[in-house]
């Protein structure tokens, strides 16, 4: 059984508090763990699913692997890639394609919302997104994927694609699994639904200062007083905690809250300063890898050409099973 680990991250904008914690604090994890081969790419095919700039798509793909080295993730250790400079996931997927029907595609929950976001963007490559996300995870035959939980739903396309292959053409494909971290669900800052690019005023940015942190703090919204139930706004100030503070001083903070002595603009510094503390190293880093680029381009192209050779192999076996060669 091979041990490789692959994820990705869409290049709709800068990373946010979200994507840290529940995707690439688990990547790092896997990568410093020596059982493990590590695949990190930026799932930029994966952003034409939905609206994008060309612009804006064109600069992210470049900076989400700056994100990544500055975060931790290590180019020596880590096969580092962009996804489109790898041909074979488009070919997967389209063999893929073969064995998924539409019916199931059309109730997976992701896609719904995408539509229901974007109703003029309802496009194959949108009810296709899972199916080139099987084709990611398979094509390195990785069997754990660090991503949040709302993916889910997309690994278990990946799992039944994995498991329908290896019955009908008699592939090994592993069945992959998520592997979940503490902050797998990050609420939003709004106090509704989870942290999100795509939801104003619902995220931290991983650049964010000392002071635009604590000014989208302060604005989530809570209660007159303490002591109600914990919904809302105040539930994500204490997921937050719960994430971020030592045990004693979150239990502290609760207990405060629960006897109606807490005043929540305690709690929110409190919050501000340990989430800056944890993103001021990232962002010490992050200025000094974006200050030699050449670093970051060499590191994509080896990285790239790992990626290929090991999709090139897989690829090849599909192909001859499926009669294509
Ligand atoms: N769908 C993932 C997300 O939105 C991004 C992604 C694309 C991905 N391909 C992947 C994640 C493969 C893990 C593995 O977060």
């Amino acid at each position: 059984m091979s041990n490789r680990v692959l994820s990705g991250i869409r290049a709709t904008g800068r990373l946010h508090l979200g994507n840290y914690l529940g995707a690439i604090k688990g990547m790092i994890e896997l990568q410093n763990n020596p059982q493990y081969e590590t695949f990190y790419m930026v799932a930029d095919a994966h952003t034409i699913t939905t609206p994008f700039s060309i612009e804006e798509l064109r600069k992210n793909r470049q900076e989400i692997i700056i994100d990544y080295l500055a975060a931790g993730l290590n180019p020596e250790k880590s096969t580092l890639f962009i996804q489109s400079q790898v041909d074979e996931h488009f070919e997967l997927a389209f063999y893929f394609s073969s064995i998924e029907t539409i019916a199931r595609m059309m109730h997976l929950p992701t896609y719904k919302d995408k539509v229901k976001q974007y109703p003029k963007n309802n496009t194959m490559a949108l009810l296709n997104y899972p199916i080139l996300m099987a084709a990611d995870i398979l094509l390195y035959r990785a069997n754990l994927v660090p991503v949040g939980i709302d993916q889910e739903p997309h690994l278990e396309v990946a799992r039944e694609i994995a498991k329908k292959m290896n019955q009908i053409y008699k592939t090994n494909f592993p069945e992959p699994q998520r592997f979940a971290t503490k902050g797998e669900y990050i609420p939003s800052l709004t106090g509704e639904g989870k942290m999100s690019k795509s939801v104003e005023g619902s995220y931290i940015n991983l650049t964010d200062s000392l002071d635009e942190i604590r000014k989208k703090i302060r604005k989530v919204p809570t209660a007159k007083t303490a002591g109600g139930p914990i919904v809302g706004g105040i539930k994500t100030l204490f997921m937050l905690g719960e994430i971020f503070f030592p045990k004693n001083l979150y239990e502290e903070f609760k207990e405060k809250y629960h006897n109606q002595t807490l005043k929540f603009a305690e709690l929110k510094d409190a919050l501000v300063e340990t989430i800056f503390a944890e993103l001021k190293p990232f962002q010490e880093r992050r200025k000094q890898i974006a200050s030699d680029l050449s670093y970051v381009k060499k590191a994509i192209k080896e990285g790239v050409e790992k990626a290929r050779s090991v999709a090139q192999e897989t690829l090849k076996e599909v192909k001859e099973k499926m009669g294509l060669n």
